[in-house]
């Protein structure tokens, strides 16, 4: 989601919704001002585009645009649907605070009975409002001391600028876990979740660190830390070009999203780890674990990368839960009349959840009375509508064509799906908190690839100018194969193909040759010997061979080319790292050879046609 704020001379309204439109990236599905005025604070908010909200606020300019001094956001929806009263910003139960925050607020739900307790009302279903809620309360007449008190009775994360009617011109600011820069104007300040709002109006800018907290008025910045007091934070140029901003400085959505996925898994399980319990919470599945006993097979549809992250859900699913799963392509369950039991459950699998094929596949599971649920990205959509029960990937919105931390964060969720299926069968309890364990690693492994990104980019030198290539793996592994193809083909134009490593032998093999470069998934784990053979045949024929391998493994190392080293962990884990690293592979690939990465040719974000 997207934050603006603005304290200072000018009229702050147009700075508010400049400010938004540069931000609409973030989210698009609501959108939402609050400006200070002499009669109190003044809140206009409305589901759909900012351009809506940018005709609302233009119908009543000359009162508008009276105020010096507002709070602006762009929402992309997490807890509750993208509708009007959801939209930020939202205020307390008197009207006295009012705010805009992005991040998840985990104990939301502990302090919403507190207030209705208390006899609050609550107009939205969204953990901001409760903040809001929160600060009101302990309001005693400065703002900036009544936020600092809130700060310390939350859990989560957050980026949070709020105002108060009793304080017109006064903003305060606050971050941990979700960003917050400050511009610095002459006169004035622009507050934003990133640079790309405020660098039409300056390039000096503060970035807050996790836990600062700031009081704004007019130029004046005051920040201390929840922590330790007073701080100084030197306020660096911002060097971007305004392109760049809005991709946060990277050169690429693409490139930002590859780098956002630490975060993108970590917002996807907080809170749905129980690790005393050795399970998932995964309430939007809607299922007692009598229920879940009662499935007998697991059917998973999608397409594209979506069904690549079902393969891997379907191995761990038969791995950890030992009940048969399987996947199939979305067009092609509807039209060839599947057989579904009555106790098997459709998992339609969509970052979107607009993808035709895989609503089609939704409906005819419907039509055929199974359980179905949804592993949907985008909030309200479509399919997470139509099946009613299932579980969002909270990965934030994924701009670029080429899906990238949707996919982990799919395969994240698939992870603890299979555990809980497994937890209410035969998985004891310790097993399942070791799952749960490595589980919870996933964001740490997948730092440890991004920071050899550069490395990657100097192999990646050796692989961009074969016209084809060839990605193999077994195992979890073969699934990150054939998503390592897709993403290597899509936005490098090679072509390439994903094989299971044994099946090379049985046709492919003919094809190699001194211009036939394999990409061989060889982390440890079974059948690693079987793999290092098969890399030695595609040797024998001179094809140039880079190895994904676990760092360390001189044996694997000696055996190929090149190599990219990913940390030691589980197969079922080490999926994550083996694919961020095949991204960034394909990535700078196509940058060599001067690709529109973020839009390929003849490719959607989201196909709405069969
Ligand atoms: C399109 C995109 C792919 C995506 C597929 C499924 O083909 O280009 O990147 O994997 O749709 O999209 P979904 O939104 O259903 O995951």
């Amino acid at each position: 989601c997207g934050i603006v704020g603005y304290t200072g001379k000018r009229s702050a309204m147009p700075v508010l919704i400049s400010g938004l439109k540069k931000l609409e990236y973030r989210g698009y599905d609501s959108a939402g001002v609050a400006l200070s005025s002499d009669s109190g604070i003044l809140i206009r908010k409305q589901s759909g585009k900012v351009a809506g909200l940018a005709d609302q606020v233009e119908g009543e300019k000359e009162l508008l645009s009276q105020s010096h001094s507002g709070i602006a956001h762009t929402r992309w929806a997490t807890h509750g649907p993208p509708t009007t009263l959801n939209a930020h910003p939202h205020e307390g139960n008197d009207g006295r605070v009012v705010l805009v925050h992005n991040g998840i607020i985990e104990n939301h739900n502990a302090l919403r009975d507190r207030f209705k307790a208390a006899g609050h009302t609550f107009k939205s279903e969204t953990d901001s409002e409760v903040l809001a809620h929160l600060v009101e309360a302990n309001y005693e007449g400065d703002l900036f001391e009544a936020v600092k008190k809130s700060l310390k009775e939350v859990e989560g994360t957050y980026g949070v600028t709020c105002m108060s009617k009793d304080e017109p011109g006064v903003l305060v600011v606050a971050r941990s876990g979700s960003p917050i820069v400050i511009g610095l104007g002459e006169d004035e300040t622009i507050v934003a979740s990133d640079a790309s709002a405020i660098i039409t109006y300056t390039r000096q800018a503060i970035y807050l660190d996790d836990n600062d907290i700031a009081r704004i008025e007019g130029s004046k910045v005051d920040i201390q830390s929840l922590d330790s007091g007073a701080v100084t934070r030197t306020p660096s140029e911002i060097d971007w070009s305004p392109d760049a901003a809005e991709k946060g400085g990277y050169e690429h959505y693409m490139l930002k999203e590859v780098f956002e996925q630490p975060e993108a898994i970590k917002n996807t399980i907080r809170g749905r780890i129980d690790l005393n319990r050795g399970t998932a919470i995964l309430s939007g599945l809607n299922l007692t674990p009598r229920e879940i006993v009662d499935i007998q097979r697991l059917l998973i549809v999608g397409c594209g990368t979506s069904m690549n992250a079902g393969l891997i859900g379907e191995y761990a699913v038969e791995d950890f839960a030992a009940i048969p799963a399987e996947v199939e392509q979305a067009a092609e369950f509807r039209y060839r009349n599947p057989i579904v039991g009555s106790r098997d459950m459709v998992l339609a699998i969509s970052q979107s959840g607009e993808t035709a094929d895989t609503l089609a596949a939704v409906r005819e599971a419907v039509d055929k009375g199974s359980l179905v649920a949804a592993l949907v990205n985008v909030v309200g959509s479509t399919i997470a509508r139509e099946t009613g029960r299932g579980i969002y990937l909270h990965a934030g919105p994924e701009i670029s064509v080429a899906s990238t931390k949707a996919f982990t964060s799919q395969v994240s969720v698939l992870l603890m799906i299979a555990l809980k299926i497994a937890r209410s069968h035969r998985l004891s309890r310790e097993d399942g908190i070791q799952i749960a364990k490595e589980i919870e690693r996933i964001p740490e492994l997948v730092q440890e690839v991004l920071d050899i990104n550069d490395q990657i980019a100097e192999v990646a030198a050796h692989y961009a100018n074969y016209d084809n290539a060839f990605y193999i793996g077994r195992g979890y592994m073969f699934p990150v194969a054939l998503e390592g193809a897709l993403k290597l083909k899509e936005i490098s134009y090679i072509h390439a193909e994903g094989y299971h490593s044994a099946e090379l032998k049985h046709g492919p093999i003919a094809l190699l040759e001194e211009s036939m470069p394999v990409i061989a998934l060889l982390n440890q784990g079974p059948g690693q010997d079987k793999s290092l053979s098969n890399v030695a045949e595609c040797k024998a024929r001179k094809a140039p061979v880079l190895g994904v391998i676990t760092a360390g493994d001189e044996e694997a190392r000696k055996t190929c080319d090149h190599v990219i080293e990913i940390p030691a962990c589980p197969q079922y884990t080490a999926v994550v790292p083996a694919a961020v690293a095949l991204q960034l592979f394909a990535y700078h690939v196509a940058r060599i050879r001067g690709c529109a990465i973020d839009q390929p040719r003849n490719l959607a974000k989201s196909v709405t046609v069969e």
